[in-house]
């Protein structure tokens, strides 16, 4: 660990000291604290799959985002057990070849929670959250009734990142979203009714309440704002 401190430039705010890190003298657990303290709030996946005799898991992961719109992809990240094991997400994704990803909002904060009880294999966790169930229209996953939108996947790609976890790429087929949430016509996804929660460090979470927009400018717009002249003195 290394402390810095520097002055000011001219015309822009102050540079703050900072402390550095060289990751490569990190051991993993001290990296993953770093990363998911910092690289906040990270959206949560409650995925939904079937293993060999039909019985469902759900269980939430954090490593997870939208990485493109065409081809439509989902990515995961799923840790392996402290055995070495693969989590059961990650074997009947194997298995199954198809997940789906269940947005949690604030109402299934509590639902969502119970899924992360590390159950033995073979235990259904929306029935021990109390959560329904829906099935799946393109996969043989179901969709959890409550969630306020969900996306069914077609398993893409798998990346073995190392010994430790995989990166599990799916590819959107399918998606339901509660009729309140979303204008149709407009493919506009409110986000006051998705109200949505995201993970932080540690066992934090933040709502999603606190929403603006800031729309993009063009190299006109930023031109004309009093700002860019400033930058330039
Ligand atoms: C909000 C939240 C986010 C989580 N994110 C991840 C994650 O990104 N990757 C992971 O491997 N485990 C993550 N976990 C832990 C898994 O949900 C937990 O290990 C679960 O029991 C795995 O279930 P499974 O064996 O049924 O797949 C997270 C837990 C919570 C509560």
């Amino acid at each position: 660990m290394t402390s810095h401190a520097q002055g000011a430039g001219v015309n822009s705010p102050a540079v703050s000291p900072t402390v550095t890190f060289d990751f490569a003298d990190l051991s993993a657990r001290e990296r993953y604290k770093l990363l998911i303290g910092a690289v906040v709030p990270r959206p949560i996946a409650l995925v939904t799959t079937v293993d060999k005799a039909g019985i469902v898991n759900a269980a939430p992961f954090s490593f997870f985002n939208c990485l493109s719109a065409d081809p439509a992809i989902l990515a995961l990240g799923v840790e392996f057990r402290q055995s070495g094991g693969q989590k059961d997400t990650g074997r009947n994704v194997r298995e199954s070849l198809c997940f789906t990803v269940n947005i949690v909002s604030d109402a299934l904060m509590r639902g969502m929670n119970i899924c992360a009880v590390p159950f033995e294999p073979g235990v259904d966790e929306l029935a021990e959250a109390g959560l329904t169930a829906m099935p799946g229209v393109k996969v043989a996953c179901p969709w959890i009734g409550e969630a306020p939108a969900a996306f069914e996947c077609r398993h893409h790609t798998t990346l073995g990142i190392g010994n430790s976890r995989e990166i599990i790429l799916g590819e959107v087929i399918y998606a339901h979203f509660r009729a309140d949430v979303i204008d149709a016509a407009r493919h506009h996804v409110d986000p006051a009714g998705l109200d949505a929660i995201g993970r932080m460090g540690g066992h934090g979470y933040a709502r999603t309440r606190d929403h603006f927009d800031l729309p993009t400018m063009s190299v006109e717009t930023w031109s004309a704002d009093p700002d860019a002249a400033n930058r330039r003195m």
